[in-house]
């Protein structure tokens, strides 16, 4: 693995890219916005012991989320809960800034700050979103249970409870007024 680079090689590595055309109903301008479909916004890049599904293995990868902006909202992951709750995860970040936003199935949203060498143990409940709020790639490491499964369903209807926005040059936290869809 090369940690700062956020790649694998030397083993059968998966990889998959996410451009705005695939998620842009998730971001408060989205619809509006005049950025192009195929603007790259994150890609990952993982690798397992066994097929995803399996009980007992685990997988790891690495996400590489470009900074860039949708309006004033910084660009994201589209963020899920795990199919299933009792398997948890743990990011691991390399480099770059931004913050892990983390939300209960009530929609109480809250955040951690992610920089180079901060760990991140996420209770498998929890729905999990990674914000870059800087102005260089934010690269994160993950490892989580094969058998986790993913809920994408539930933040493309609601959303989380917080969104990241610019504002006056520096991101803030604002209630997002999506939270009620996810009851
Ligand atoms: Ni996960």
């Amino acid at each position: 693995m090369n940690w700062l680079a956020g790649s694998l090689s030397g083993v059968p590595v998966q990889r998959s890219q996410k451009h705005l055309g695939d998620v842009r109903r998730l971001f408060a301008a989205g619809l509006a916005s005049p950025l192009a479909d195929k603007t790259l916004l994150y890609s990952v890049e993982w690798f397992g012991t066994a097929a995803p599904g399996v009980e007992g293995a685990l997988l790891f990868g690495c996400t590489r989320l470009e900074p860039g902006k949708v309006g004033d909202e910084y660009f994201m992951t589209h963020g899920h809960f795990h199919a299933n709750p009792t398997r948890a995860e743990i990011y691991f970040c390399a480099s770059g800034s931004g913050l892990l936003l983390l939300m209960d199935r009530s929609g109480r949203t809250w955040s951690e700050p992610m920089s180079p060498g901060s760990v991140h143990s996420i209770d498998g409940r929890h729905a999990h979103r990674v914000v870059n709020i800087g102005d260089v790639p934010l690269i994160f490491w993950a490892s989580w249970p094969a058998d986790a499964g993913y809920d994408y369903d539930s933040i493309l209807r609601g959303g989380f409870g917080l969104r990241v926005v610019e504002r006056n040059g520096a991101p803030v936290l604002i209630d997002s007024p999506n939270l009620q869809e996810a009851e």
